[in-house]
């Protein structure tokens, strides 16, 4: 069993200082030396979940920095897996969130760097302690410290009173399976005329942070992964919002629901009603 280490503040401070210091690291490389005919390099869980070559050289580069930093701590990343530490600590890492935008030069991806306690591949089993969400292009940088707030650009984050339902802007994101978007349309139509509007931006983690910042209102998504989530949900959690699954569930693969309260509750209601956490058999003709 991992022995979970007491981390105080002044550790906090300093592990959040590594993380922001590895995200601008990678955020450069991914903007100053993206090639001017990027291709995609490999496909993953289907023909639309792609990686390219920068995905892998940017995450080579964020495992380089910590694991000279921080030898005895863990590292999970969407492109290399899973190293486990002696620490107790794992860094969670996302390279590029957002690489479908990032191949097609639409400016809405970011480097995702969080630090947990806790074992990460077990939803509900982790902590984040300090995360870091850059948007190289944009330059807006989130950072959070566990106990410590969370900050854009170093102005201090507070989620504001939520709207009702029918008049929160809520992010959303679509799966890689054919199935599951069958799922995603059919809560979609039945969820749109019953609030502000819904926006699609390409980037979990930059959309748990809009929640955080009140860009958005709201936040769901079925399939995230630890690493798309990890920094962004200390981001909102210290902002005062929230970041949960659909009862009594932990966010997970099976659902991210965020805002602040009620209604993020009123959300995740909604949701189990509409039994959003299911995929539909794939979709005939799909590709995945
Ligand atoms: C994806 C993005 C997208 C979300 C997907 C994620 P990736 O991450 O965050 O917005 O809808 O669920 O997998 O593949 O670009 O790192
Ligand atoms: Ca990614």
């Amino acid at each position: 069993m991992t022995t979970v280490p007491a981390v105080g503040p002044g550790a906090v401070r300093a592990l959040l200082a590594l993380a922001e210091h590895a995200a601008r690291r990678a955020g450069v490389v991914i903007v100053e030396d993206r090639p001017e005919h990027l291709g995609v390099a490999a496909t993953k869980s289907s023909p639309t979940d792609v990686v390219t070559e920068m995905d892998r050289r940017a995450e080579t580069l964020l495992r380089e920095i910590l694991g000279a930093a921080r030898p005895e701590d863990g590292l999970l990343g969407e492109e290399a897996g899973h190293e486990p530490g002696a620490s107790g600590l794992t860094w969670v890492l996302d390279p590029i969130d957002g690489t479908v935008n990032y191949l097609y030069g639409i400016p809405a991806y970011a480097v995702s760097v969080a630090v947990v306690s806790g074992d990460p591949t077990v939803p509900g089993a982790w902590t984040p302690l300090a995360g870091c969400v850059h948007n190289p292009v944009s330059g807006e940088t989130w950072t959070a410290a566990a106990g410590l707030g969370a900050h854009l650009l170093g102005r201090r984050l507070h989620i504001p009173v939520p709207p009702s339902l029918d008049r929160a802007l809520t992010g959303t994101g679509f799966g890689y399976f054919t199935g599951r978007r069958r799922t995603q349309s059919r809560v979609i139509a039945d969820l749109l005329p019953r609030i502000r509007d819904i926006r699609r931006i390409g980037c979990a983690s930059m959309d748990l942070c809009m929640v955080a910042t009140g860009r958005l209102d709201a936040y769901f998504e079925r399939g995230l992964a630890v690493w798309d989530l990890a920094a962004a949900r200390l981001v909102v959690e210290e902002a005062g919002g929230v970041v949960r699954g659909l009862g009594d569930a932990p966010p997970s693969q099976d659902m991210v629901v965020s805002a602040a309260e009620p209604l993020v509750g009123l959300l995740a209601d909604e949701l189990a009603a509409l039994e959003a956490a299911a995929d539909a058999a794939p979709a005939p003709g799909g590709t995945g």
